[in-house]
């Protein structure tokens, strides 16, 4: 038996907010998206999930949100568990219910409804009217600017105060887990900030967080672990400092770069680098 051949502790189902086991995900019964993706998140942490455009990203919050029908996709195979439940078939509703929410790509919130509406409506399933009014208060002190903006069509806002309230909107139902579907995409530096704040603000409340971006630097800032994703399938994980300094990861990620190549092709091309040198 060998002991202690894993750095970071092994965790228990007990410990884990979120584990997901060798997904496989198709779309239209033939194209194959995510191909056997494992990835957990420990109870109270902040997990992110990187990886360039149509990696499978969305893909994976779909089939842990329970959104994949809607899609007209499938898990194949493979587990998802929620607090060491299983829920691989359970419908999306009843994962809210095991305190699941989700803040989806794009900001979806009801453009024509005021403030008050879209943060109401993500608290219905709240047990009772004061426990609603209650985590209503609480999100008017964690976002001041909706505070103000109460009364306001929701389409007026600008696009940091609508990704502020579709943030504030899923926190309503109380979750212990938020799934953030790159909640900075688009945004100005300052507000990219503040998102980063109320992230680590909410997570310090005791709800585990999985937050996919392409802000790797955002992201990784804030995460106690992090998940390359590429083609469907995992290629690197590791503690989020440990991705910050890899020079692979910084070049891919970090650069700022218009020409983006694939991490993969990254990691060869330094390699072939490396060996011909
Ligand atoms: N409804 C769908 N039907 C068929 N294929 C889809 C559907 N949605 C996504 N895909 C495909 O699945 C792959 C992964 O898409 P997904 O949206 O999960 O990637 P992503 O990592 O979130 O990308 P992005 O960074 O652009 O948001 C892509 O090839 C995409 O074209
Ligand atoms: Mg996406």
């Amino acid at each position: 038996m060998v002991v202690g051949s894993t750095i970071e502790p092994t965790l228990g189902q007990a410990d884990k907010a979120l584990d997901v086991e060798n997904l496989e995900v198709v779309y239209n019964d033939v194209v194959l998206v995510l191909r056997g993706v494992s990835l957990n998140i420990a109870r109270g942490a902040i997990v992110t999930l990187l990886g360039a455009n149509g990696a499978g990203k969305t893909t994976l919050l779909r089939a842990v949100s329970g959104l994949l029908e809607l899609h007209r996709a499938d898990a194949t195979k493979g587990s998802i568990r929620l607090d060491g439940h299983d829920v691989t078939r359970l419908a999306s509703a009843s994962r809210v219910g095991k305190g699941l929410a989700q803040v989806m790509e794009g900001r979806r919130i009801f453009t024509s409804l005021t403030v008050e509406e879209n943060l109401r409506s993500g608290g219905i399933a709240a047990a009772s009217r004061s426990e609603a009014n209650d985590t209503f208060g609480r999100m008017l002190e964690m976002f001041p600017v909706l505070a103000r903006r109460l009364h306001d069509v929701a389409g007026y806002l600008s696009g940091g105060e609508q990704q502020m309230l579709a943030i504030g909107r899923a926190l309503m139902s109380g979750p212990s887990m938020l799934l953030l579907d790159e909640p900075s995409l688009g945004l100005a530096p300052r507000v990219v900030e503040q998102i980063r704040d109320v992230v680590v603000e909410v997570n310090r409340h005791g709800t585990s967080v999985l937050l996919v971006e392409q802000n790797a630097a955002m992201a990784l800032s804030i995460a106690d672990h992090g998940y390359v994703m590429e083609h469907g399938r995992i290629v690197r994980e590791g503690p989020a400092s440990s991705l910050l300094a890899d020079r692979d990861i910084a070049e891919f990620y970090l650069g700022g770069g218009t020409d983006r190549r694939s991490y993969a092709d990254v990691k060869t091309y330094r390699r072939r680098k490396t060996w011909g040198a």
